[in-house]
């Protein structure tokens, strides 16, 4: 990741909101540093015997509209200033969308490719007990992120229970189904990235159906929405994951290439006449109606964002775009969907999961789908309001209208003591 910081990044875009918006400063401290930060070292015996203590964190950047709400990150790279600013962002996004939480953030520097099942499994159940006095359903709910997943989810419900003696569905989200998760909460982030790019395709008097989609990242977030474009008809005309891409400009069979993948092929292996393989980089540069970055942060940046050949931008991943690659591609009219807005279909569903385990009920797909799609639908015509009132970017009107509803509840619920 270089000298990029994404921290700095959410902080100084907060406070350009904060002057285009001309929002008053002063709660803006308050909401610029996360109110807790744990560290903890977490000891595992391994498979052969020997012992290894890992590294991880859980960032609590504030509770002021709801609870701590944010997933948590296994990844060789992570460190406390990237869990800072996706807590920071968790905040933001869950005021965009306007639920009740607040945001964190947590992460276990380790690269889980190299774990055995079982090694991960004892990971999670350490990290869990380590940060288990933070987190319970109405204090901080964790859920998946990069490297993480619905059985990753299982263990740290099934820890959390343990310690507490009884069964506790709402300390984490994105669970099992067969374990008190949501139908469709897998799928959610993707699904969201789906109606995003509808919602601004619409605007500008265009459809999904017949739209050309380059996909960066081939997990939870991308590959689903692969597969939910697919499915509305747009045109997946490359995607990629770590290990490299593929192009085929008349679009994937992205059902016969995720079947593939899920069976453990490998994407760069995949066979389908009229496709080719490239790189990283060309599929991120490819021409297309919309680009979704959905591997990590700072992928679009003043490298590679004059080369973009793409009308939309689609946020999956949290912070793909870097401030400067954000003024380049807004001088060059780009529209970008941001990722506080394009991806909030996990928490909102995660917050449909989390409201069924309070009520103990549960809810058939249909009616989660379209929940997610009225309160996206709700919160993009209040961006768009506040971008076309205050002449500013999506991403710029995102951070005003969450900055607003957060200063605005900081300040009626006053400081305490
Ligand atoms: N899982 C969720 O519900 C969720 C919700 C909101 C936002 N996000 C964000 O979406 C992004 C992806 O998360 P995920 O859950 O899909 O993770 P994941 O681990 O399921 O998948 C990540 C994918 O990115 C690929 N990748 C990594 N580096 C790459 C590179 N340089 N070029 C191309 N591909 C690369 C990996 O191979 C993998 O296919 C992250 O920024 C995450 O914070 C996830």
């Amino acid at each position: 990741m270089g000298s990029y910081d994404p921290y700095e990044n959410v902080k100084s875009v907060m406070e350009q909101a904060m002057t285009i918006g001309k929002i008053d400063r002063a709660m803006f401290e308050i909401i610029k540093n996360p109110q807790r930060e744990t560290k903890v070292y977490l000891p595992v015996e391994m498979d052969s015997g020997e012992i290894r203590v890992f590294e991880g964190w859980r960032v609590q950047h504030s509770n002021i509209r709801g609870p701590f709400k944010g997933g948590v990150r296994y990844h060789q790279d992570c460190n406390l200033n990237e869990i800072r600013a996706l807590a920071a962002w968790m905040t933001l996004k869950c005021a965009v969308v306007n639920i009740p939480y607040g945001g964190a953030k947590g992460g276990v520097r380790v690269d889980p490719a190299t774990l055995s099942e079982r090694e991960l499994c004892r990971l999670t159940r350490r990290y869990t007990y380590a940060i288990e006095p933070l987190i319970g359903s109405d204090k901080d709910i964790p859920a998946p992120d990069v490297n993480t997943n619905a059985q990753i989810m299982a263990w740290m419900l099934d820890t959390y229970s343990m310690l507490n003696g009884r069964h506790c569905p709402g300390v984490v989200t994105g669970k099992p189904v067969e374990l008190s998760g949501s139908r469709g909460r897998t799928s959610a982030t993707g699904r969201g990235v789906v109606i995003s790019a509808k919602l601004i395709l619409e605007k500008y008097g265009r459809t999904l159906a017949g739209a050309t989609v380059a996909i960066q990242g081939f997990g939870n977030v991308g590959g689903n929405a692969a597969r939910i474009f697919h499915h509305q008809d747009a045109r997946v005309v490359a995607v990629s994951d770590i290990s490299g891409g593929i192009r085929k400009a008349d679009g994937l069979d992205i059902d016969a290439l995720s079947l593939y993948i899920e069976k453990g092929g490998k994407l760069t292996e995949w066979n389908e006449p009229g496709a080719e393989r490239v790189s990283c980089q060309d599929v991120l540069t490819c021409k297309c109606d919309a680009l979704v970055p959905a591997a990590l942060e700072n992928e679009i940046n003043e490298q590679n964002a004059d080369a973009l050949q793409c009308r939309f931008v689609i946020e999956g991943a949290n912070g793909p775009t870097t401030v400067e690659a954000d003024a380049i591609l807004e001088r060059r009219g780009i529209v970008l969907a941001p990722d506080v807005f394009a991806n909030s279909g996990g928490v909102i569903v995660s917050y449909f999961e989390w409201v069924q385990n309070v009520q103990e009920f549960s809810w058939d797909r249909d009616r989660v789908k379209l929940m997610l799609e009225d309160i996206m639908t709700q919160a993009f015509a209040i961006l768009m309001e506040e971008s076309e009132k205050s002449g500013c970017s999506l991403r710029m009107a995102a951070y005003i209208v969450a900055l607003r509803r957060l200063l605005y509840a900081e300040k009626i619920k006053g400081l305490f003591p």
